[in-house]
């Protein structure tokens, strides 16, 4: 049978493109950012090259960008460097569908003596104004939203938070892992204090992520060492990384619209065949036309579990995903299914579409996936 990979959102290939940039600076361009000599200097200009790239696809600064290791990293930094240059506030807000990166951070915090509020979602996975209002006191330190879910796909109304914590003057930072590729992220008009991104989600290499902080948002390092990215991210700089990132993004912008209409044909195409075929399938999150992740299904089959289907379909040479990337290998129900209130006889798989995906496969694709869910049915 064909290979067919549908688990973009947990993560996608190298673009041949940006390994050819990322090549040059493993091998002929292989100085040290920070040495004082022709070859460092060469270098050092390539990762401010790569900062104002990236600066220009956000409309940001290019020196409110800082490469770190992916977005686990951005977002570490963002809560822990951000509290720890400003102690005297100790609420911190978040959601309850987190990924973990924030998730496991907040309980951190918690440890350390916070009071971490996870705002609830609704059926489709939608926070509200209103909560996130009412949960903000004299006490709050800050506000992390994740703005597309990745287990889901639910994009977060980030306008509407933005306007609430603007009203009480509360730093803002948004998880953008899993938007980024899919939409113009403009921050010359969102507010956002600092937002998270990681290159292995559009086609860039993994372990490289960017943290933007917008001018004057002070936060500490998390990193001790050398003086690298402005005393802010210590430690030498994973050259071919950000050279990886920036070019990523550029191909980004390049094929952006193009992207998104074919990976949504393919959703909507596969999504309309399961749901003729398989009565009572559940699409998790909101429908395929509104504040939804493109090219990103979330389903539920009833009477079945989430192990069993992925592996039957494992063993049919269809690669997905049940629910997020980091949790495939535990048995537990995933958080972000359990916070949308999700029947408990229900199977739960996450099918995420890409560039290498094609329209003439979505009739193998349904096939497969309806005959194994009648193998593992109970
Ligand atoms: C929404 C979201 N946030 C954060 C991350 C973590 O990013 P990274 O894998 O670069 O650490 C992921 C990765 O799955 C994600 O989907």
């Amino acid at each position: 049978m064909k290979k067919i990979y549908l688990d973009y959102a947990a993560t996608t290939p190298l673009d041949p493109a940006v390994f050819n940039e990322m090549s040059i600076y493993m091998i002929d361009l292989y100085g040290n950012p920070s040495s004082v000599h022709k070859d460092g200097i060469v270098v050092r200009k390539a990762i401010q090259q790569a900062k104002q790239i990236v600066a220009k696809s956000l409309n940001a600064d290019a020196k409110e960008v800082f490469f770190c290791s992916g977005g686990t990293e951005a977002t570490n930094w963002a809560i822990k460097g951000y509290a720890r240059a400003h102690t005297k506030k100790k609420r911190i807000i978040t959601t309850q569908i987190e990924h973990h990166a924030t998730l496991h951070t907040c309980k951190t915090m918690e440890q350390l003596g916070y009071d971490v509020i996870y705002l609830p979602v609704d059926h489709q996975g939608f926070i509200s104004k209103k909560d996130l209002d009412q949960a903000i006191n004299d006490d709050t330190l800050m506000v992390s939203i994740i703005w597309g879910n990745n287990e889901i796909g639910t994009i977060q109304k980030i306008e509407e938070m933005i306007e609430v914590c603007q009203k009480h003057k509360v730093i803002l930072h948004v998880d953008a892992v899993q938007i980024f590729g899919q939409m113009e992220i403009d921050l010359s008009k969102l507010n956002i204090d600092m937002l998270s991104l990681s290159a292995h989600k559009f086609y860039g290499p993994k372990g490289s992520g960017v943290l933007y902080l917008k001018e004057g948002t002070k936060i500490e390092p998390l990193i001790d060492g050398g003086s690298q990215q402005n005393n802010y991210r210590a430690g030498t700089e994973n050259v071919y990384g950000i050279v990886g990132f920036a070019k990523a993004c550029e191909l980004v912008k390049k094929r952006l619209s193009d992207y998104c209409k074919h990976v949504n044909l393919l959703a909507t195409s596969l999504y309309e065949k399961l749901e003729t075929s398989i009565p009572d399938l559940k699409l998790n999150g909101p429908s395929l036309d509104n504040n939804r992740l493109l090219g990103h299904l979330s389903l539920s089959f009833p009477h079945s579990n989430s192990h069993d289907l992925a592996f039957a379909l494992d063993a049919k040479d269809l690669y997905v995903s049940t629910g997020s990337a980091c949790t495939s290998t535990s048995i537990t129900k995933s958080h972000v299914l359990e916070a949308i209130q999700l029947e408990e006889h229900y199977g739960t798989i996450r099918l995420t579409f890409g560039l290498h995906n094609e329209l003439n496969d979505i009739d193998d694709i349904a096939d497969r996936i309806i005959s194994s869910y009648q193998e593992v049915k109970n």
